[in-house]
């Protein structure tokens, strides 16, 4: 088992008059070797979730295994030194991390610290630098020069040149253009399945988690609402449209051919399957 939240509460400011429970007895499990979507309104507490991943925030109530460690509100951040080569965190906006000179120092700079030698560090930054696509021509840029996209990608080699085994990505999207997009879910995808990393991603995208993901997760003002595969989690359509989650656009479009009528074998989840399934009844 990968990652196991027990009964994990989170409160902010606890104590104060701005008291706010972000987090209400989560307990759910993440498998090894997944690609779980993490789903849910603004503020129902996706990223306070993500942050317990590296104990960037501990639970006030609960406790939270992952694979060998286990951490507790009593936690301390030295026992955590470990966890955070496990678990790679790839938060919003990323691009804004970005500080040193060049993008090989950059992507260099955990590793490094973390007690690699300098030429180690340079040789695992040059490796994962060319797994997100950065061409060895940009190595000695600033970072500050880059686009948007490749700055985002910069950030995602650095967390990678930690060699993680669990990628945790906070709506890692948000800003890029469709292709911009496009490839870096195919960066994911290919971490997932070639390097068998497990992954959780935050999205609002329902139609990347029908791409993508094989297990969801959905939040509601920090309570656990779902947590089941890509199938069941989009196989009751009055569900999601009373939780405000939608569907992906291939399925919502087969639900109104449903109302009128059109049968189908297990909604679309994405057009592939929506036009094969079309095709089948049209012979
Ligand atoms: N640093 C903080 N101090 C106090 N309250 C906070 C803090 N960060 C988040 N919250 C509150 O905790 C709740 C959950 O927030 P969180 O950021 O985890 O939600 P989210 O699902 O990631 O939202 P979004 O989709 O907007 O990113 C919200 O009510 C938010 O206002
Ligand atoms: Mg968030």
């Amino acid at each position: 088992m990968a990652i196991e939240f027990k009964h994990v509460s989170y409160t902010y400011q606890a104590g104060t008059p701005f008291e706010q429970q972000a987090l209400d007895d989560i307990s759910v499990k993440i498998k090894d070797g997944s690609f779980t979507a993490l789903v849910g309104h603004t503020g129902s507490g996706k990223s306070t979730f993500i942050q317990h991943l590296n104990g960037l925030l501990k639970p006030t109530a609960g406790e939270i295994q992952i694979n060998d460690q286990l951490i507790t509100p009593q936690t301390k951040n030295k026992e955590l030194d470990d966890l955070r080569h496990q678990v790679g965190i790839l938060f919003q906006f990323s691009e804004n991390q970005l500080f040193e000179e060049t993008v090989l120092k950059d992507i260099a700079f955990a590793p490094k610290n973390f007690g690699k030698s300098e030429s180690e560090a340079e040789e695992l930054a040059r490796t994962k630098a060319k797994l997100v696509g950065i061409d060895d021509q940009l190595l000695e840029r600033s970072p500050f020069e880059l686009s948007g996209g490749q700055m985002r990608r910069v950030a995602l080699a650095g967390i990678l040149a930690m060699e993680p085994q669990i990628l945790v990505l906070d709506e890692p999207l948000i800003g890029l253009d469709p292709v911009g997009k496009r490839e870096t879910m195919r960066i994911f995808k290919q971490l997932h399945e070639n390097e068998k990393m497990t992954i959780l991603i935050v999205t609002h995208n329902m139609d990347d988690v029908a791409d993508y993901a094989d297990q969801v997760i959905a939040l509601e003002r920090g309570k656990l609402i779902a947590a089941q595969s890509k199938q069941e989690f989009f196989s009751d359509p009055q569900w999601l449209y009373q939780h405000h989650l939608g569907l992906p656009r291939a399925a919502e479009f087969a639900v109104q051919l449903m109302q009128k009528g059109t049968q189908w074998d297990g909604l679309p989840l994405n057009v592939d399957e929506l036009a094969r399934q079309l095709v089948t009844k049209l012979k």
